[in-house]
This record gives C-alpha cells, structure tokens and sequence, in this order.
C-alpha cells in the first residue's frame, strides 16, 4: 500500500462526508425546485454533480494507492429550510467543515511525509477556497438586495446564471 493505514481511513472519512454532500445539494434542490426556486434548483443539482467528482476523486485515489475505497450508507439529509437565505447558509456552513476536513488531511500528509498525497491534495486546497468565495458572495445577495418576495426573485434569477458563469471560469483556469 502506497499511503498509511491512518491515511487510508481519513480519505474513507472524507469519502463519506462528500457522498453525504451530493445528497444534501440533491436534497436543498428539490426544496428549491418545490419552492418555485428554478435557478437555486439548478445551481444545487449541479453542486451536487460537482460534489460527486469530488468523492471520486478520492475513491479512485485510494484504490490506485492499493487502498480500498468505501463507499458509505448515507443518513436521510435536511429536506426543509425555511427560506432561500437559509439554504445557502447550510451550504456555506458544510463547505467550511469540508475545507476544515481537508486542511486535517494536508496536516496529515505532512506529518507523515507523504508527498504524493500532499500534492494531490493542493486541488482540494484551491477548489475549498473558490467554493466559500462562491457561497459567501450568494449570501452578500441577500444583503444587498434585502429578503422581500421581489428581491429573493431577482437572486434565484441571479443563481440561474452564476453557476455556468462559474463553471467556464473553473475550465479556463484549470
Ligand atoms: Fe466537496 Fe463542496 O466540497
């Protein structure tokens, strides 16, 4: 085996914490979607096929290190939210724990001078970083627009395009 049996077990950690972040996002939009929210709809179903390149990632990291990767059960997500704003702000609030959990999994790397999964790590580093800008600047929409009917319209419209927008900024950089 290529990586410690430490390391093994953290990214089997990490593994299931994206695999229950595909189910939140597909979970947060359908609330959108019942809620007549199409944009935010979309831009969560499309967060959580991100999500999903994100857990394989990790499971085809471990399985060509000679580890095996898990695939874990997933418990039932949140399924109500009381408002547009709060959908986002659970977002925000579960990609910190991530970017925590993969700040704990760089710290372990180091530790054990491991190299390689250091440097595939740094993808994670950068993606962590762009995904809370991403959600703190929704969440600034709601201050600069205010929560009224109208405005909370105005964001959804917004979310409809941000994530396209996001998206071919990530592929011209990458
Ligand atoms: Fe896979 Fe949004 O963190």
């Amino acid at each position: 085996m290529r990586i410690s049996s430490q390391m093994e077990k953290a990214i089997n950690d990490q593994i299931a914490y994206e695999a229950s972040a595909i189910n939140a996002y597909v979970a947060t939009g359908s609330w959108c979607e019942r809620a007549g929210y199409d944009g935010s709809a979309a831009f969560f179903f499309e967060q959580a096929v991100e999500e999903n390149t994100h857990m394989l990632k990790f499971v085809h990291y471990l399985n060509n290190a000679e580890a095996e990767a898990i695939i874990p059960a997933i418990e039932k997500p949140q399924s109500k939210f009381d408002s547009l704003e709060s959908t986002f702000q659970a977002a925000l609030k579960s990609e910190q724990t991530v970017t925590k959990l993969i700040n704990n999994l760089v710290e372990i790397a180091e530790k054990e001078k491991d190299r390689a999964t250091y440097l595939f790590l740094q993808w994670f580093v950068s993606e962590q970083v762009e995904e809370e800008i991403l959600f703190q600047t929704i969440l600034q929409k709601f201050e600069i627009f205010g929560r009224e009917k109208l405005a909370v319209y105005q964001i959804d419209q917004f979310l409809a395009s941000i994530r396209s927008q996001v998206m071919a900024k990530k592929q011209s950089s990458s």
